[in-house]
């Protein structure tokens, strides 16, 4: 199927109607559903991103998955196991949303592959040492908390009610995360230095992570009139930077920041500049691990090829048994 379909023939020279009350829904704070009509540009962009969040997922469990084999403690590896299980779920969900609009998650998954379509920029960084589980947990499920729960509030519906789930498990994640490295903190002086250094690497990718600065995003502004978005790059990364020095300073260490101070008159920190050049050469496939994550994607989708064609020749297999109409 074409991600790309265009609107139903019968709609043809009702638009103006159409789009009026589209407009009206989504002046109402109402929701868009599947049967609703919409334009065009709403749903190609509802897509694009919704298969970018679902291909992050995915991806994501790669630089996690691989300390499962080398986490420290069997209590350890359960929670590291279950974190991981649930980033394959939040894709399904995501893949399943997009297919809602009509996308087709096999096209979808070969775009990624071909590397048509991205995947957040964060999971194209190593994990060092086992410090960088929680540091992950703790930045980058925590940024993610703040750019999807306004996500919860989304104008289209199958994407809104996916992210209620996803931001209930993300908040988990964070605090696993947070609990990990209190631990750490608590052992010896290697391992509080292993936190800090894994800290000092995940800070400033973990800020790119709300991509550009407001001014050099131009489809922000159409995906808040849509109100797909409910808030711009900066505004969340400001918000993530409030969020997050309470709980430094409370963990015990410092973010590597020396322009990082609070700002009594804005009731805001004040905080250096990421590097934006280096945000877009991890994008373009720069990045340490870029290759790496891409290489693994693809052999996992070879090794699954026959659990894919096991499944579509048991359900025809079903199909072909079940009397049409039957109910199961
Ligand atoms: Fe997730
Ligand atoms: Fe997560």
């Amino acid at each position: 199927m074409n991600t790309t379909r265009s609107s139903p023939a019968e709609t043809d020279g009702a638009e103006p109607v159409l789009q009026q009350h589209f407009d009206a829904t989504i002046a109402r704070d109402q929701r868009i559903e599947p049967r609703d009509w919409m334009p065009e540009g709403y749903r190609r962009t509802l897509i694009r991103q919704i298969a970018q969040h679902a291909h992050s997922e995915i991806i994501g469990m790669q630089p996690e998955g691989e300390w499962i084999t080398r986490a420290p403690s069997l209590r350890r590896k359960a929670i590291l196991f279950a974190k991981v299980q649930d980033e394959a779920g939040h894709g399904l969900y995501l893949y399943s949303a997009a297919e809602t609009l009509g996308a087709d998650r096999a096209d979808l998954t070969g775009r990624l592959i071909e590397g048509r379509q991205k995947y957040s920029s964060i999971f194209n960084y190593p994990t060092l040492s086992f410090a960088d589980v929680g540091v992950i947990g703790w930045f980058v499920d925590g940024a993610a908390i703040c750019n999807q729960v306004p996500l919860c509030r989304s104008s289209y519906g199958p994407y809104a009610r996916a992210m209620v789930r996803i931001c209930k498990e993300e908040s988990f994640h964070q605090r696993q995360g947070y609990e990990l490295l209190m631990t750490m903190m608590r052992g010896t002086r290697e391992q509080r230095e292993m936190v800090q250094d894994a800290v000092n690497r995940w800070w400033w990718p973990s800020l790119m992570m709300f991509g550009p600065p407001d001014d050099a995003s131009p489809n922000s502004a159409q995906s808040m009139a849509w109100k797909i978005k409910r808030h711009s790059n900066d505004e969340l990364r400001r918000r993530f930077v409030d969020m997050t020095v309470p709980q430094a300073e409370k963990l015990g260490v410092t973010l590597p920041d020396p322009e990082l101070r609070w700002n009594e008159e804005r009731g805001h920190h004040d905080f250096g500049t990421p590097d934006w050049d280096e945000l877009m050469r991890v994008i373009k496939g720069d990045g340490p691990c870029n290759d790496q994550r891409m290489e693994r994607r693809r052999t996992a989708h070879e090794e699954g090829s026959w659990v894919r064609e096991a499944a579509t020749a048991h359900a025809a297999k079903q199909a072909a048994r079940e009397p049409k109409g039957a109910v199961a």
